[in-house]
C-alpha cells in the first residue's frame, strides 16, 4: 500500500543562538510553525530502494542514497519506492530535505525523532509548531499558536548554514522570553524575539536585506524576518487578503523570486 505524505515548509518565526558546545554545534532556542505550503511524498513498499524526484525545485536534488528521505526510510527499517514532488527551493532556511525526512519518519510511525539526520529532523518530525532548544534535539509543543498569515519569499540567494554560524558575531545570546499568554499581543511579543542569524547570513548574501526591505515595504504587514539560517523571508499580515495583495505585488516586480502567500500554524 502507498503511504502518501505532505512536507510542509518549516517556518522559525523566531531563531535565537545562546551559546556553542564543545562539539561545534549551537544551541539554539526557536519558535517553528509549518506551512500550508510543502513537497508531497509517496512511499510504496518494495525489496529494493529506489527515489524519484520531479517538480519545480527537483534540480540538484540526489536521487540516490545521499537524499535525506531516502536516509529517513533506512532509518525507519523499511525498502521501497519513493516520489518527492519538490515544491520547495532547498537549502533555503525552510527545511528542506530535512521536512521531507521528518514527514515520512511521521508517515510511518517510526520512534526515531531523526537527529541523525539533522539538527532540524525532530522538529520536523513533530511537524506541528514547537519550540525547538538544544541543538534541535530539544522539542517542546506549542499549544494554541495563532493561525498567521505570511507570506514566504526566496530570491535564489543560497546560503551554506555552516558558513552562516561561522560568520556569527556573537553566539551566547539572551534565549527567546516566554510566549505571550493567552490574550496577550501575539506579535508584539514576536517583534521583541529575534531571528540572530539574519544579520550574519546578510553578510554572505546580500541579496536577504533586498527581500527583507521588499517585504517591509508591502501593505499591512506586521513582521518581517529571514527564516532558519536563510535565505527565505516571511513578512505577516492580519488576514489572507493582505498576503494575497502582497504576495501578487512582489511576484509581479521581482519575477525571478519565488513568492508564496500561505498559512502557518
Ligand atoms: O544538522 P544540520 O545538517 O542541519 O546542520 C548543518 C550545519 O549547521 C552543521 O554542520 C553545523 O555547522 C550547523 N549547525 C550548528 N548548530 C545547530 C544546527 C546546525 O552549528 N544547532
Amino acid at each position: 500500500m502507498t503511504t502518501e505524505c505532505f512536507a510542509p515548509a518549516k517556518i522559525n518565526l523566531t531563531l535565537h543562538v545562546t551559546g556553542q558546545r564543545a562539539d561545534g554545534y549551537h544551541l539554539l532556542d526557536s519558535l517553528v510553525v509549518f506551512a500550508d505550503v510543502g513537497d508531497a511524498i509517496t512511499f510504496t513498499p518494495a525489496p529494493e530502494m529506489s527515489l524519484k524526484v520531479d517538480g519545480p525545485f527537483s534540480k540538484g536534488v540526489p536521487c540516490d542514497g545521499r537524499n535525506l528521505l531516502w536516509k529517513a526510510a533506512e532509518l525507519a527499517g523499511v525498502t521501497g519506492h519513493l516520489t518527492l514532488q519538490k515544491n520547495l527551493p532547498h537549502g533555503a532556511g525552510i527545511g528542506g530535505g530535512s521536512s521531507d525526512a521528518g514527514a515520512l519518519l511521521r508517515a510511518l510511525d517510526c520512534d526515531n525523532a531523526g537527529l541523525a539526520l539533522g539538527a532540524d529532523v525532530p522538529v520536523c518530525s513533530y511537524g506541528r509548531a514547537a519550540r525547538m532548544q538544544g541543538i534541535g534535539d530539544v522539542v517542546h509543543p506549542v499549544a494554541n499558536m495563532p493561525r498567521l498569515f505570511a507570506v514566504l519569499v526566496n530570491s535564489g540567494a543560497y546560503v551554506p548554514t555552516p558558513q552562516v554560524f561561522q560568520a556569527l558575531a556573537q553566539k551566547d545570546n539572551l534565549g527567546q522570553e516566554d510566549m505571550p499568554q493567552h490574550g496577550m499581543d501575539f506579535t508584539q511579543w514576536l517583534h521583541r524575539q529575534r531571528n540572530d542569524l539574519q544579520a550574519a547570513a546578510i553578510t554572505i548574501a546580500p541579496d536577504i536585506g533586498t527581500v527583507l526591505a521588499a517585504l517591509a515595504a508591502c501593505d499591512g504587514q506586521n513582521l518581517v524576518r529571514m527564516s532558519g539560517s536563510g535565505a527565505t523571508c516571511f513578512a505577516l499580515f492580519d488576514t489572507a487578503s493582505a498576503a494575497q495583495a502582497a504576495a501578487h505585488k512582489l511576484a509581479t516586480a521581482y519575477p525571478d523570486w519565488w513568492v508564496k502567500p500561505c498559512v502557518l500554524s
